[in-house]
């Protein structure tokens, strides 16, 4: 599985890289909002940080419109990968991008019916956000599980990209279902090594090496 960090903090990617565990970044427009000032400025810093794919998302509302700022969104490096919102135009539109030989991320999926969309305009990606439908009492992961089985019924490359992660059991079941990649917050993917009986283990250990002597 791959994994992509969910942020548009230079900080946080450059932690996570060091861990050697990124494959690639996801932002969105409220991500890098978050980071405040030019996003020009900090979406080249992002893309030249990573070799991997970085998702930058258009803002505009028609296919026309995304098209041509996808055009200027590739500009900053061959890693980008163009997020397009699931709205008929931004079918329409990853559809010409497909066909123009630039990559896509379709994303504010939350439905199976939409990833089938993103899959037969020829998304590179399809993300479908699992927290957000946890959060109005849906069942994200139940909507991966699907995707998977129709992508896998009918032999779609489309990318399964799990987003809107909120904890790392979405990351093991996405694992258990196949989803080829899951973008994980900072915050999250640090959990993951976590386990209460590896520092009990630690302790044991360091404390039975301090009793031996080295001559
Ligand atoms: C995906 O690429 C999005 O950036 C992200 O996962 C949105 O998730 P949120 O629900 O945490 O905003």
């Amino acid at each position: 599985m791959e994994f992509f960090i969910d942020t548009a903090n230079i900080d946080e990617i450059r932690q996570a890289k060091g861990y050697g565990l990124i494959d690639g970044v996801t932002t969105n427009p409220t991500l890098l909002a978050r980071e405040g000032g030019d996003w020009r400025k900090q979406a080249e810093v992002i893309v030249n940080e990573v070799e991997g794919p970085v998702s930058l998302e258009v803002v505009g509302m028609t296919a026309e419109e995304m098209v041509a700022e996808a055009q200027d969104l590739v500009k900053f490096g061959s890693n980008v990968v163009i997020k397009i919102p699931m709205i008929m135009e931004g079918v329409k539109a990853t559809r010409q991008l497909t066909d123009m030989g630039i990559k896509t991320n379709v994303t504010l999926v939350f439905s199976p019916m939409q990833a089938l969309l993103a899959a037969k305009a020829g998304a590179t990606y399809v993300s479908p956000f699992v927290g957000r439908l946890d959060g109005i009492s849906h069942d994200g992961m139940e909507v991966i599980s699907q995707i998977v089985t129709i992508y896998e019924n009918y032999g779609y490359a489309t990318k399964v990209l799990v987003a809107s992660v909120r904890h790392p059991k979405h990351v093991l079941d996405a694992a258990l279902m196949g989803a080829d990649v899951s973008t994980i917050p900072f915050n999250v993917l640090s959990q993951f090594a976590k386990h209460p009986l590896t520092d009990l283990g630690l302790e044991a250990f360091m404390k039975d090496w301090a009793t031996l002597t080295d001559e």
